[in-house]
């Protein structure tokens, strides 16, 4: 029995219609930005295996820093034990984050380190005497899928079938809407994902928009979550997205590119002042958050080797290229009377089709199909289609994927 054939009889695939979709690839080896299937074929990896992978796969020095750790300690409970991985990497973290942020605390995805901080947010103003139960998000925002991560998350089909379930929250478009609901006084904090929305269509805020969110939660006293398990370590072009803006949030969001893609591994990292309203004799203030894998020794020794491949390697330059290369060739394509937008950041290139069907639009399973015949594995949103490689492409292997990109949209 073929693998693909096992793998029916037993598994189920994430955001899969297990029904109709296509057989998995049996993927059995990875390099640079290259996917090896058992049949052989070499496919690009255009979407960094769900925008977490940066470097590239199997990276040597990546590989032999994971290879080591797992030598001399694989996991130790969190609590009440420390390790040298996951302080180098806090203190790596602090190195290269906006000025301010001062205190990690580890979890395992993306979802859980946007639980930790709208729990951290809410128990700070619990913990200083004065409640503060709101929260404010964006239209079309994606935080994850754990329900208080779905709860911030704009309402779509993703969370139509939990809605019961989920805890209010209100969503704004505009900075005018923000500050009418900020106006109440009871927010505990607004969460963005700064310049740029992921899964809610590849949408890109300008910088001044992030510049507003900080100063509207300045004046009202609202935390600034600052969502960047997509955007974070690079994606944008910048190794944070809050830095098109100079702002510091209050809480970041890090997931997904801070192992390089290797491990799951979650930070939120936070400043003194709101770790201080956790700090108190009475035990009842305690922070009472915490997951079996908390900073996980592999997952962190894997994080700090990435984190020197940014000071190594002329990563940001690789991105600053790439994007330039993006801005140019996908730019083409705006004149085609079936694409709607053209927008470029950093190392993320995306056309949105005319059709306007969002999520579900018809063109979304037909163009990956069609980029997998050339080779190319993308994954539109419904009928928005992104590309967002390893920062590791070469130059011609981008120009490649931009030529089959115009050559299929056309
Ligand atoms: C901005 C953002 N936040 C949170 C998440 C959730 O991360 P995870 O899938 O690791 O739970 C994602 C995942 O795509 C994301 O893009």
């Amino acid at each position: 029995m073929s693998l693909a054939d096992r793998d029916r009889k037993v598994l189920w695939h994430p955001y899969t219609q297990m029904q109709t979709a296509p057989a998995p690839l049996e993927i059995v080896r990875g390099e640079g930005v290259w996917l090896h299937t058992a049949d052989g074929r070499k496919i690009l990896d255009g979407i960094s295996s769900w925008w977490v992978n940066i470097h590239g796969h199997s990276h040597p020095k990546l590989n032999e820093a994971l290879a080591e750790q797992a030598r001399v300690l694989e996991q130790v409970i969190f609590a009440g034990c420390t390790h040298e991985p996951a302080v180098k990497l806090a203190e790596g973290l602090l190195e290269v984050l906006p000025k301010g942020l001062a205190r990690v605390f580890y979890s395992d995805n993306g979802s859980t380190a946007v639980e930790v901080a709208m729990k951290m947010a809410m128990q700070y103003w619990s913990n200083r005497g004065e409640p503060r139960r709101k929260f404010i998000a964006l239209e079309n925002a994606y935080h994850g899928d754990t329900v208080g991560a779905m709860s911030a998350s704009g309402r779509s089909i993703f969370t139509a079938a939990f809605e019961p379930l989920m805890f209010e929250i209100v969503h704004v478009a505009t900075l005018e809407q923000m500050d009418a609901a900020l106006s109440s006084g009871e927010v505990a904090a607004v969460l963005i994902e700064p310049m740029l929305q992921g899964a809610g269509g590849m949408l890109m805020w300008p910088a001044e928009f992030v510049r507003g969110v900080r100063q509207l939660c300045d004046r009202t006293g609202a935390l600034l979550i600052a969502d960047e398990v997509f955007t974070g370590f690079g994606r944008t072009g910048k190794m944070f997205a809050c830095e098109h803006a100079g702002i510091t949030p209050d809480l970041i969001c890090l997931s997904k590119g801070l192992t390089a893609g290797y491990m799951p591994l979650g930070a939120t990292v936070t400043t003194e002042a709101i770790y201080n309203a956790f700090l108190s004799d009475d035990r009842a203030k305690t922070f009472f958050h915490g997951h079996s894998f908390t900073a996980n020794p592999l997952a962190c020794a894997v994080a700090c080797a990435s984190l020197e491949i940014f000071k190594e390697e002329p990563v940001l330059e690789r991105i600053a290229q790439l994007e330039q290369q993006l801005r140019e060739g996908l730019e083409r394509l705006r004149k085609l009377p079936h694409v709607a937008d053209v927008r470029v950041l950093g190392g993320v290139g995306v056309v949105e089709l005319a059709s306007g069907g969002g999520y579900l639009d018809k063109s979304g399973p037909k163009l990956a199909a069609e980029f997998l015949k050339r080779s190319i594995l993308l994954r539109p949103l419904g009928n928005v289609v992104y590309f967002l490689p390893p920062y590791c492409i070469a130059p011609e292997e981008a120009s490649w994927v931009i030529e089959q990109m115009t050559d299929v949209l056309q």
